[in-house]
């Protein structure tokens, strides 16, 4: 946190954490993305000595997070970032496609002041929720000492925007961070690291590689290598103008002989293709010596999903490059 800076932005994007139920008894059949961000910020215990700010970016369920929400959230976030009393700030969403919105960011903004994205597994109105404290644990991360570039912080757990993943579809603690294991835990409002605090994977592409016209970036289709896979998967992602596939392969990014022959066509024809695992941990490994010519590029650890993001956010540093 940098001395001086003492305002910290809440940003609501909506999810389960501002989801309301019809009973507190309820922690299943409620709707999610329905109180606004003011008064999630309203209902914890603030750490003195900050200013605080709140808006409303989006109010979605995050099971249809788009590109037009993802621009808008990256476009406040560098605004507020920008100004020099802002210490960091602090992002609600809903944890089903947390990972994507957290690598997406740190790709496009890389910044150098935290960026806390938080969520929760129960509604608002759950007679235990788990909301107000994981919106106190943010808070507590975001104003750390050495805290920067995106983390996700749920359930007591602070993980890499590069490493998170939903694990789970229920419990509070929904959230791993594979391999690379979590940054810390917090506890009692105080942040406990277990490890460097990462960096990367590269320069930001900035907002301003990120086109206004949504309906203009690139598609990017994840395809699943499975037991009788058919090809014509493939074909038909690259005929309907599908700009890149990433490959959630098999083991150590191993593709089934039936999609290679269609992958190699469509990276012939200009298609992007990654190449990631469909196993829950681990990296693609290559073998030691340089990869033949051919080898489909890989995706290293990152998720099927991440990857997914990666090659958009390549494709659209490609084209902005090329404009
Ligand atoms: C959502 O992702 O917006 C709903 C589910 C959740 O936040 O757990």
């Amino acid at each position: 946190m940098q001395s001086g800076a003492r305002t910290l932005v809440v940003l609501g994007t909506g999810g389960t954490i501002a989801g309301r139920a019809e009973s507190p008894g309820d922690n299943v059949g409620y709707r999610a993305a329905t109180l606004p961000v003011a008064s999630l910020v309203g209902s914890i215990d603030l750490p003195g000595g900050f200013l605080f700010e709140s808006e409303q970016v989006a109010q979605l369920d995050s099971k249809d997070m788009d590109f037009a929400t993802w621009r808008r959230l990256a476009l406040r976030i560098a605004a507020h970032l920008a100004r020099p009393e802002v210490a960091a700030v602090v992002v609600t969403h809903g944890t089903d496609t947390l990972e994507e919105t957290a690598y997406f960011l740190q790709r496009v903004l890389a910044p150098a002041k935290p960026v806390v994205l938080t969520a929760a597994m129960r509604p608002a109105t759950s007679r235990l929720a788990d909301g107000p404290q994981n919106l106190a644990d943010a808070i507590a991360v975001a104003t750390s000492p050495g805290a920067h570039g995106v983390v996700v912080v749920v359930a007591g757990t602070v993980h890499a925007s590069l490493a998170v993943r939903k694990v789970h579809p229920y419990r509070l603690d929904a959230f791993g961070s594979g391999d690379a294991g979590p940054i810390g835990r917090v506890e009692e409002g105080r942040l406990r690291r277990l490890r460097d605090w990462p960096t990367g994977p590269g320069a930001p592409i900035g907002v301003e590689a990120l086109p206004e016209d949504v309906a203009g970036w690139p598609a990017v289709a994840i395809v699943t290598s499975v037991a009788g896979v058919d090809a014509r998967s493939v074909r038909a992602l690259f005929q309907a103008g599908f700009a890149g596939i990433v490959v959630a392969a098999t083991g150590n990014g191993r593709i089934h002989a039936g999609l290679e022959a269609p992958l190699r066509e469509a990276i012939a024809r200009g298609c992007r293709v990654l190449r990631s695992t469909r196993c829950l941990d681990g990296t693609v490994i290559d073998a030691a010596a340089a990869p033949p010519e051919d080898a489909i590029a890989s995706a290293g650890a990152l998720t099927p999903q991440q990857a997914r993001v990666e090659l958009i956010v390549r494709l659209l540093e490609q084209r902005c490059g090329a404009a």
